[in-house]
């Protein structure tokens, strides 16, 4: 039997009450399915650099390069600032194994009122594909006459060619294999004066490798008012690591809640590990209830399977959802009264 190496990184607030639900489905499925799981579970946290000084060991990213995919809940809590946090632990997993796709679906599922007016699912079915390594997530820039009146910070933004080109190629090679097959490119070149015209140049270059895509463009500001008004529109949206940060809130939000967006952080190369993780994050404000919504951890383990080659293992995880979306326990934030494990439960028996 297939044993697939796992780094399980649960890590805050109500990352480690999902992560045991997304790994009760992820074991049933795989009974089902015929492979199993070692989880190699590591406690790096907030609460591992109140006792260590860091989030994770020096040797943290060495300790997981070779397990077929890391399984992440959330990262940050109140006590460690967030920068201090992510950059010590979720961001390094990004950037050290080059997943620099990240993956994030938006969709309306059956069952699921959205805070939008008449929409129904299939009104709302698009993926968002976030450049994850680079943009204007950087550390380089600094705090210059540090004290005096004319005190000031900069820090840079950079789209490097490659970056650029290859998060672009796969947005427009998911949307060869979408009905609609069509990409949305977001950008801001109006207001950012150097980066963002590129991001449209390389984007028109780009496209013309693709002639059967559909292409649209749009300004991020008014970009979010489409996503909130005519969500219909959208099949593949592709962004900066900051744009496709903020869509990938907002889509989810239009399709009920972010508790159930799940996300993947891929390597395309399959060099390194990937990532699959929520789009949520620790939720300190119900962590420690038991109340938190696990599917976006379940779903995510979803997108993990697919990565791993077990595209029906993973349909089987999304089925699973969608039935207990429709008939079964809800979580608060979807108008129900279940507690995280019964749903977790509910999922597992579907499949
Ligand atoms: P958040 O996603 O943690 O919470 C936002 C709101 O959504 C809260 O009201 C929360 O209760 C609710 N929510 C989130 N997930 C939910 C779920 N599964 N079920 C029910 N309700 C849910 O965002 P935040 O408050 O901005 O961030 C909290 C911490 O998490 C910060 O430290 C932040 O940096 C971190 N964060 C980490 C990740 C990640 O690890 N990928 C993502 C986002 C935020
Ligand atoms: C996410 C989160 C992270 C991001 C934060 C916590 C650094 O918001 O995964 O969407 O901005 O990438
Ligand atoms: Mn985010």
């Amino acid at each position: 039997m297939k044993t697939y190496r796992i780094a399980v990184v649960a890590g805050d607030g109500i990352g480690n009450e999902v992560m045991p639900e997304g790994i009760r489905v992820l074991d049933a499925v795989g009974r089902k399915y015929g492979f199993g799981f070692h989880w190699d579970e590591k406690p790096w946290s907030c609460e591992y650099y109140a006792k260590h000084g860091h989030m994770m060991p020096a040797d943290g990213l060495a300790q997981i390069r070779n397990h077929d995919a890391i399984y992440l809940g959330a990262v940050g809590f109140p006590g460690v600032p967030d920068h201090v946090s992510l950059w010590g632990l979720l961001i390094p997993i990004r950037r050290e194994f080059q997943q620099y796709v990240n993956l994030r679906p938006v969709r309306l599922m059956p069952g699921v009122p959205s805070p939008l007016a008449n929409r129904k699912p299939g009104d709302i079915d698009f993926w968002v594909v976030r450049e994850n390594n680079e943009g204007e997530y950087s550390s380089i820039g600094g705090k210059m006459y540090a004290g005096l009146e004319s005190e000031f910070v900069t820090q840079l933004t950079i789209l490097s060619k490659k970056g650029t080109d290859r998060i672009m190629r796969f947005a427009f090679e998911l949307a060869k294999k979408r009905k609609r097959k069509h990409v949305t490119s977001a950008t801001k070149s109006n207001g950012i004066a150097i980066t963002m015209p590129y991001w449209d140049e390389r984007f028109k270059a780009i496209s013309a490798e693709y002639p059967d895509i559909k292409t649209s463009s749009y300004h991020i500001d008014i970009l979010t008012a489409h996503f909130v008004q005519h969500p219909d529109w959208f099949d593949v949206v592709v962004g900066t690591n900051l744009f496709g940060d903020i869509l990938s809130d907002l889509g989810p939000a239009c399709t009920g809640t972010i508790g159930i967006a799940p996300g993947a952080n891929i390597n395309p190369e399959k060099e390194f590990p990937s990532c699959f993780e929520p789009v949520h994050g620790s939720a300190p404000d119900i962590a420690g209830k038991g109340i938190a919504n696990p599917i976006g951890q379940i779903w995510s383990g979803a997108m993990m399977l697919d990565h791993l080659g077990h595209g029906d293992a993973s349909d089987a995880i999304v089925a699973a959802i969608e039935k207990v979306l429709k008939d079964g326990p809800r979580t608060r934030d979807m108008g129900g009264t279940a507690n995280t494990v019964e749903v977790g439960k509910a999922i597992a028996a579907a499949i």
